[in-house]
């Protein structure tokens, strides 16, 4: 009996210390630590051949998408295979694509390729192949107009991986952890602190997201450029060596011809995302290009037409949260004030539905009607989103007089957008809706 007694003990003894590991290991600042240690490992040349980035999909344009990966060694001859599957043909299109190559380092391999066009295509699949390592395969699915499409919304994780795995953690349970999760992602901006820095990179931006539910792989992310997320040096050997996937800078070849022709930092560009089109502006960069680009994208057949029209841009027209020191005596404060003294205008004159950013480390959201009559009233949605991770703006240096929500805490936004309407909802940390609104059509 007392054997019995001591060897139930004991079970239970180990059954609570193997929890309490788990729970140590799962911690998010032990993921931190340990993503922190396997970069290190890797750049002391102690890490086996491997890939240090699984292949990772983002939006490039209306049918392209743009996928980056790397390895700890060179592969040899890589390819990128791909199969688009659409409900009218019988069988997927299968295609070979030959990636660019950049070897950054002795430890850093970076390869990258464009998927399309891939019209009219419901799911895409694709693997990163080669002699010496293979990826698994991976798949994202493509929403029609009409189809009820989810849209993960965050932004400014940048020197905070520890509450952006938090967050991270809180969007997975958000989305279940067997359904897929969002079918796209809106970075809003400054995925890393220091964009020339490679463990940034590693540890700010790919390690959390690979481990918060590997959304890099299977929801294409638009990546909307944070001044974080900018090499200000305008060099030709431009040290972003990730997120350089807009308008010719796919290879040091494009990047060094669009150096020499002025355009070297477009990041501008147009996309849509179920029935909404999506316009994301490069706050860093203003340009007389950029503005003609957004006259033409706002009076576009596929902008006017689509049921939600919404812009993102990394810095909000309308902020009131930083530091007061950097705001008035740096001139921070004028970061950005082109959009909203020239942009927003034509925002209000175009009919965009919804405004959102990042850039200030907290979250508001204002609905704005200018006039009492509802014919003439021109309504737009301005949120800030800025909260993923970034240690948080708790002081107020501006007021507009226009926010109906304002938050003071970490958080994401979950976006659903179907034929008819669009639903935003933002959660804190802890999963509680923090603000919520609908737009109906
Ligand atoms: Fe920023």
């Amino acid at each position: 009996m007392v054997r019995r007694r001591r060897l139930l003990v004991f079970t239970a003894a180990q059954l609570v210390a193997l929890w309490l590991l788990c729970l140590l290991i799962w911690d998010p600042r032990t993921q931190t630590g340990l993503a922190a240690a396997k970069n290190w490992l890797n750049q002391q040349h102690l890490y086996p051949c491997a890939f240090l980035k699984q292949p990772a999909v983002f939006v490039h344009d209306k049918d392209h998408y743009y996928v980056v990966w790397e390895t700890t060694c060179g592969l040899g001859t890589p390819i990128l295979e791909w199969w688009a599957e659409a409900p009218s043909e019988p069988a997927p299109a299968h295609h070979y694509t030959q990636p660019v190559y950049r070897r950054l380092d002795a430890v850093h391999h970076r390869y990258s390729a464009i998927i399309g066009p891939v019209h009219g295509a419901a799911r895409v699949s694709y693997q990163a192949s080669s002699y010496r390592l293979s990826s698994r395969q991976h798949t994202f699915v493509r929403r029609g107009q009409d189809d009820r499409t989810r849209v993960l919304v965050m932004s400014d994780n940048q020197n905070g991986p520890t509450v952006f795995r938090r967050v991270l953690s809180q969007i997975q349970r958000h989305y279940g952890r067997s359904d897929g999760g969002p079918d796209a992602v809106l970075h809003l901006g400054d995925t890393v602190q220091n964009v020339d820095s490679m463990t940034d990179w590693q540890t700010q931006l790919f390690s959390p997201m690979e481990g918060g539910g590997g959304y890099l792989q299977r929801a294409p992310l638009a990546f909307v450029p944070g001044n974080h997320d900018h090499d200000k040096r305008r060099a030709p050997d431009n040290a972003n060596v990730y997120a350089n996937m807009y308008h010719g800078l796919h290879s040091t070849d494009d990047l060094r011809k669009a150096t020499t022709e002025g355009n070297h930092h477009r990041f501008y560009y147009s996309a849509s995302i179920g029935g909404a089109r999506l316009i994301v502006l490069d706050a860093e960069c203003p340009s007389d290009e950029q503005t003609a680009f957004l006259e033409q994208e706002l009076q576009s057949a596929a902008f006017q037409t689509a049921r939600f029209r919404i812009v993102a841009v990394h810095i909000p027209p309308y902020m009131e949260f930083w530091d007061p020191y950097t705001w008035n005596d740096k001139g921070e404060k004028h970061w950005g004030e082109h959009i909203r003294l020239e942009y927003d205008r034509l925002f209000r004159t175009h009919h965009v539905d919804l405004v959102v950013s990042g850039h200030q480390h907290n979250y508001q959201r204002s609905t704005v009607r200018r006039d009492e009559d509802p014919a003439r009233s021109d309504t737009i949605t301005y949120a800030i989103v800025g909260g993923a991770g970034g240690d948080l703006d708790l002081k107020r240096v501006e007021d507009w007089h226009m926010y109906n929500t304002t938050f003071l805490g970490h958080h994401f936004v979950s976006l659903e957008i179907d034929a008819r309407r669009l639903d935003w909802t933002a959660y804190d940390i802890d999963g509680a809706v923090v603000d919520r609104f609908a737009i109906e059509r």
